[in-house]
């Protein structure tokens, strides 16, 4: 059932002014005075997502081990297509990972090691990558190291690095964009010892949430095009604009955008306190107070939010002040209602952990990033200039070195990312100046809206083999905006 629309149709090659708003960055007006919280009923397909806030976000699942034995943790996972209820009374056609949507969570150790065997039940071949791990070249589930229908592949997954917030999802060439879209992404929570240690919310306050949007037709189903701006259902697990009950207490959340091509800048609606502890390699040196947090896709943040300063009662909503879409449609993506008074013991200490110490960088490389933006019917997007060829080694890396690249964004319009497998980096300037605070950390992927340069440092010491580079925006890496590095 899933089908691979032509390449690169879609609202994207309408028109430039479709674009205008469609690739480009939209800033919400902040439009909520009397906060109806009707669903839209422009259009038929949005008849059938029910008004903001009235289902429960459900908690992600947690994998479990089918054996502990060897000193690692085995998984099995069936991935196959079943239905499942996204908009109330609807079931919905989605791609699983062991029939959860979205995927579930897998707890992982750093020093042991976890082994995943994955079951093909579908119709088409697939790959599956740990985002942000760093593994050896025949476990990185690259895009052309698929496996198919009715058969089993297994990853084997060190975790030789920190504790850090991951996630794992498809990577088949040409179809990641889609599968990903359908429901082929969970998360995996690497913890270590440091990790441990520390007295942030555990156990029933640390609470996973993976953020996305959708398009469904008049049926309740999801709609796939290639580059489609029609996502404006936004989804926390997996549910629409859902509200989530919370005591009185500090809560840690573990945020992921899982979404194919949109930008989430998050806030509180009462502009509410939020402390990031951690990005996506995991915790900051110190944690970082803002009123706001910002997700481009792929991207993870750590955050915990005190609703202790909150009288029972109260309902905060978490808002998103980024389109394309209108605040009506995008601008809610869940509600916290504060139910209860809890105690509570835990703590964000002044000092998270120490990162490791940069080494001096030896080599410099400068990569471009790029999209047709001129309206034309099949744009294409590119890495410095050339759509991904799986043949073609784009840059060659000596084992063990040290190197600062220079990534440019240069379109006008249209917002990219850039992720790096195999390691996590750090961003040492944006746009001529050092990063906030909240990019500090170590990073795999970085957001780089339209003309933005940044700077990021990266040292190849962990495998030798050929591995991927690319647009997180998944329809855009889809239409060739990938390239090879190998390290050798
Ligand atoms: Cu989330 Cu190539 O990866
Ligand atoms: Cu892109």
């Amino acid at each position: 059932m899933v089908t691979r629309r032509s390449v690169l149709g879609g609202v994207l090659g309408a028109s430039g002014a479709g674009l205008l708003t469609a690739g480009g960055l939209v800033p919400l007006l902040r439009a909520r005075a009397g906060g109806s919280d009707l669903a839209p009923v422009a259009g038929s397909r949005a008849v059938a997502v029910p008004p903001a806030f009235s289902v429960r976000m459900p908690l992600l699942p947690q994998l479990s081990p089918v054996s502990t034995l060897g000193g690692q943790d085995t998984y099995l996972v069936t991935v196959k297509e079943v239905a499942r209820e996204i908009i109330p009374g609807v079931q919905t056609k989605v791609l699983t990972y062991d029939g959860h949507f979205p995927g579930p969570v897998l707890r992982a150790r750093s020093g042991r090691k976890v082994v995943i065997r994955h079951r093909n039940n579908l119709t088409m071949p697939i790959s599956c990558h740990l985002h942000g791990g760093s593994v050896t070249p025949e476990n990185d589930g690259g895009p052309m190291d698929t496996f198919a229908p009715g058969r089993d592949r297994t990853y084997t997954y060190p975790n030789q690095q920190p504790g850090a917030t991951l996630w794992f999802h498809d990577h088949a060439h040409h179809m990641e964009s889609e599968h990903v879209y359908r429901g082929l992404s969970g998360s995996y929570l690497l913890t270590d010892d440091t990790e441990r240690a520390l007295p942030l919310p555990g156990g029933a306050y640390e609470v996973p949430i993976a953020l996305r949007d959708a398009h469904f037709d008049a049926a309740g189903q999801l709609v796939y095009e290639m580059d489609d701006m029609g996502r404006s259902t936004i989804l926390a697990n997996g549910r629409p604009v859902p509200y989530f009950e919370v005591a009185a207490r500090k809560y840690r959340f573990r945020l992921l955008n899982s979404s194919n091509m949109r930008f989430f800048q998050l806030r509180l609606s009462d502009g509410g306190q939020i402390v990031q502890i951690g990005t996506d390699g995991g915790l900051l040196e110190r944690p970082v107070t803002t009123d706001t947090v910002g997700l481009s896709p792929a991207e993870r943040a750590d955050v915990v939010i005190d609703f202790s300063r909150y009288p029972v009662g109260t309902k905060i909503v978490l808002e998103n002040t980024l389109g394309p879409e209108t605040p009506d449609k995008v601008g809610r993506v869940l509600r916290f209602d504060v139910v209860r008074k809890a105690a509570d013991t835990s703590r964000v200490p002044d000092v998270l952990r120490s990162l490791p110490p940069m080494p001096r960088a030896t080599v410099q490389r400068s990569i471009v990033l790029s999209m047709d933006e001129d309206g034309r019917q099949e744009p294409r997007a590119y890495m410095d200039g050339k759509v991904w060829d799986a043949e073609r080694i784009d840059q060659s890396i000596a084992y063990g070195s040290s190197e600062v690249w220079t990534v440019t964004n240069a379109n006008k319009i249209i917002p990219h990312n850039f992720h790096m497998h195999l390691v996590q980096f750090r961003v040492l300037e944006r746009n001529g100046a050092p990063v906030g605070p909240a990019e500090a950390g170590l990073k795999d992927t970085v957001r780089l809206f339209p003309g933005e340069t940044v700077k990021l440092h990266a040292t190849f010491d962990s495998y030798r083999g050929t591995y991927v580079y690319h647009c997180h925006l998944l329809d855009h890496s889809a239409m060739g905006m990938m390239a090879n590095f190998r390290v050798r």
